[in-house]
């Protein structure tokens, strides 16, 4: 019938679409780790396929998505509900939390004042969660978390993970075993070697890998995998060997290594939180040895009838917390090494990366150094390399994976790679004996130029607003100006407007409009802009002189010895006019300091730009009185706005304000839009999230330790 074979049609044609569609996204989500549709909607396509197959089996492709051969299950997966169910972990990243933890602990436990609880600090794996079943010593099913309650069987593919036993000694009646599969860094390495080779892009981490290895409806792909798994927890249990072996966690996790499952190779027994807190640093400190990924600790309070007295939130047990080690670290690879030429002549090598997400950004490029520390460190390009922000402080390429080294990286050579030239001007690029740099010796190198420019405007020194990066080009370059009109096609070449940090005074609103690049808006705007600019520059005249000294751009002065030599000399001439003895005498400044400023004014070309600030009336004498009781004008705390809030475990609150007043801060009581950082306790108050709010940083006892140059390490 002819309706009837219309409609046929269409439903052939739909199940077609659908077959394409669920290999397309297959291929996305197992093999490239990139899927582009939920696993909701996956799954809405997979149910619409096998319902069309299951009414018209005689349309169904032999090799359709729903059935794959191989003696792999002949659909998705099938779903399992957990006899108890898989939680998640409340998480950390503060000392301060692990001690409230450890108090919430002890109070849900009515332990007398000051009583301590034992603990086991373990790895916390960075894989995908599992749990096996064994029945009478054999392993029956293997399933994935899912939403907790009910997750995927992914048995078959378990099976060929090859340390998982497929029997064990214990013949209890029920036996479940949780923990977590993995990949180990050596073989995630290998695996993107081999894609490399056939042309296939890298998967992002070995838990993606993991992840999209677990879930192959092919047992055969996965087995090529070569997974790993660590077991740590217990689930349902049935039979009194098992259930006598979960009476601690120490007990549970020696009992499993005794039946032949793979555990964590670091873990301990630990008397109270002290201990563990000393741990999870160790652990940090070691994580090198272990073969596989991991983001923090977990502690878990050891006796098991403890545990069962705290029970659970909705989501997590009471008796157990992670502490993530900070996100502030990542593996990506390392694409190229770029060189980029500062202010100082300096060539500092760059490393282009693959984008990674790190401390809630991408990055892309981080700092090499320099090429000792490339060569010390082995940096080569192509490697897979570990990248780490610290604080504020730009990116930086702190090791390398060595197993995932491609056969062809080579050692990085510097000067080859730059042809023996500035990469910005061509010029001779050379390197002192004993630095570590390299650097252009063209002193009007168009790049050392622009960044005198850059660095004089930056907020740490004059503070000029609106000097950004694309005009500071435009400002140093030379300019092409179109001729209209009768001498349309003709172009007159001005040279740049700006060729020292002193020329920015006598700028004006028109040479700027004329140069500004990307013009976007209305003349009558970009005018605008343009004469706010020269208002900003001509405030900056009137600056402290720290500012200004920092500006310049004398080697080795920065921020804080500045600040330092403008409060010890009070005037630009009087430094000027100091002998390397008297600037050496200088609280912080030392016998290079000294040099470097006696050097940098020696310079005839140096002068000639004083002079010229000078009668561009720069002012030369602004000081302002240092903060009372400062004694260390170059650290951290100096001159900063400071609150504090909750409860420290080192230092009361007057310490603690103590010392940020000795070490030259204000301590202020409440937050606002001028603090500088917040000293966040454990169970901190409202001005936690006012800080938050505002964007201001906070600093947990770590951090707040480790910028007053007290010892942090726990162990
Ligand atoms: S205990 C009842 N121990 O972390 C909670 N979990 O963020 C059982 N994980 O879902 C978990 N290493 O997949 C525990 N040593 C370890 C772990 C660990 C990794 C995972 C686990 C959990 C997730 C929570």
């Amino acid at each position: 019938m002819n309706e009837m074979d219309g409609n046929g049609s269409a439903v052939r044609a739909r199940m077609r679409e659908l077959e394409e569609q669920l290999r397309r996204h297959t291929r996305l989500y197992y093999e490239e780790a990139a899927p582009v549709i939920s696993d909701q909607a996956f799954d809405a396509l997979l149910r619409e396929l096998r319902g069309l197959e299951a009414e018209h089996p005689e349309w169904a492709s032999a090799d359709s998505p729903t059935r794959r051969v191989g003696g792999a299950p002949s659909e998705g997966f099938a779903h399992v509900a957990h006899a108890v169910p898989m939680m998640s972990l409340d998480n950390t990243y503060s000392e301060g939390d692990l001690r409230a933890f450890d108090a919430r602990v002890r109070k849900g436990l009515a332990l007398a004042e000051g009583a301590p609880v034992g603990y086991v600090v373990e790895p916390k794996i960075d894989g995908v969660s599992i749990s096996l079943r064994y029945e009478r010593g054999r392993l029956v099913l293997a399933s994935t978390r899912g939403d907790g309650k009910t997750g995927d069987d992914i048995t078959a593919n378990a099976r060929t993970i090859a340390s998982l036993p497929q029997a064990i000694p214990c013949g209890a009646e029920v036996l479940e075993v949780r923990g977590e599969v993995c990949m180990d860094n050596a073989v995630f390495a290998a695996l993107n070697a081999e894609r490399a080779a056939a042309g296939e892009p890298p998967l992002a981490n070995p838990r993606n890998a993991t992840a999209g290895s677990l879930k192959q409806l092919d047992p055969a792909v996965t087995a090529r995998r070569r997974l790993s798994v660590v077991l740590y927890a217990p689930g349902e249990l049935r039979g009194a060997e098992a259930e006598a072996a979960a009476a601690s966690q120490w007990g549970w996790l020696d009992f499993l290594a005794a039946q032949g499952f793979p555990v964590a190779p670091l873990r301990w027994r630990c008397r109270d939180i002290d201990e563990a807190w000393a741990r999870i640093g160790e652990l940090d400190r070691r994580r090198a040895e272990l073969p596989w990924d991991i983001d923090g600790a977990v502690v878990k309070v050891d006796d098991a009838a403890a545990q069962r007295r705290l029970g659970a939130t909705a989501k997590a047990p009471r008796h157990a917390m992670a502490y993530k080690y900070s996100a502030e670290r990542a593996r990506t690879v390392l694409r190229a090494i770029t060189l980029q030429v500062g202010r100082t002549g300096v060539l500092t090598p760059v490393a282009e990366l693959d984008p990674v997400p790190l401390a809630g950004s991408v990055i892309a490029r981080a700092t090499l150094h320099n090429e000792d520390e490339i060569r010390r460190k082995d940096i080569r390009v192509g490697d897979t390399v570990v990248v780490e922000k610290a604080g504020e402080v730009i990116p930086a390429v702190v090791g390398i994976v060595a197993a995932a080294r491609p056969p062809d990286a080579v050692p990085y050579d510097l000067a080859a790679a730059a042809g023996g030239r500035c990469p910005a001007c061509g010029g001779p690029i050379s390197r002192d004996a004993g630095a570590a740099a390299w650097r252009c010796e063209n002193m009007d190198c168009p790049a050392q130029l622009r960044g005198r420019i850059e660095h004089y405007a930056s907020r740490k020194a004059m503070d000029i607003e609106g000097l950004g990066s694309a005009l500071v080009e435009a400002l140093t370059s030379e300019w092409r100006e179109e001729s209209d009109g009768l001498l349309a096609g003709f172009a007159r070449v001005l040279p740049p407007a700006v060729r020292d940090v002193a020329d920015l005074y006598s700028l004006t609103p028109a040479d700027i409009e004329a140069r500004r690049p990307n013009r976007a808006g209305s003349g009558r705007a970009e005018m605008k802009l343009a004469t706010k600019l020269c208002a900003a520059i001509a405030a900056s005249k009137s600056n402290d002189l720290w500012r200004l000294l920092h500006g310049l751009g004398i080697p080795n002065v920065g921020e804080g010895l500045a600040r330092s030599l403008a409060a010890a000399f009070g005037s630009l001439d009087a430094l000027m006019a100091a002998t390397r003895d008297e600037l050496a005498a200088v609280r912080d400044v030392g016998g290079t300091v000294a040099d470097s400023v006696v050097g940098f004014f020696a310079l005839e070309k140096n002068r000639a730009v004083v002079e010229k600030l000078r009668e561009a009336g720069v002012a030369f004498d602004r000081v302002a009185k240092p903060a009372a009781g400062a004694d260390s004008p170059s650290g951290p705390f100096f001159g900063k706005r400071v609150v504090l809030t909750g409860t420290l475990s080192r230092y009361t609150r007057e310490e603690a304000a103590d010392r940020l007043r000795d070490a030259g801060a204000t301590v202020a009581t409440a937050v606002g839009k001028t603090t500088d950082y917040l000293v966040a306790g454990a169970d901190p108050g409202s001005k936690l999230a006012k800080a938050e709010a505002l964007g201001i940083p906070v600093l947990d006892e770590p951090a707040f330790a480790r910028l007053l140059g007290d010892p942090t390490d726990p162990a």
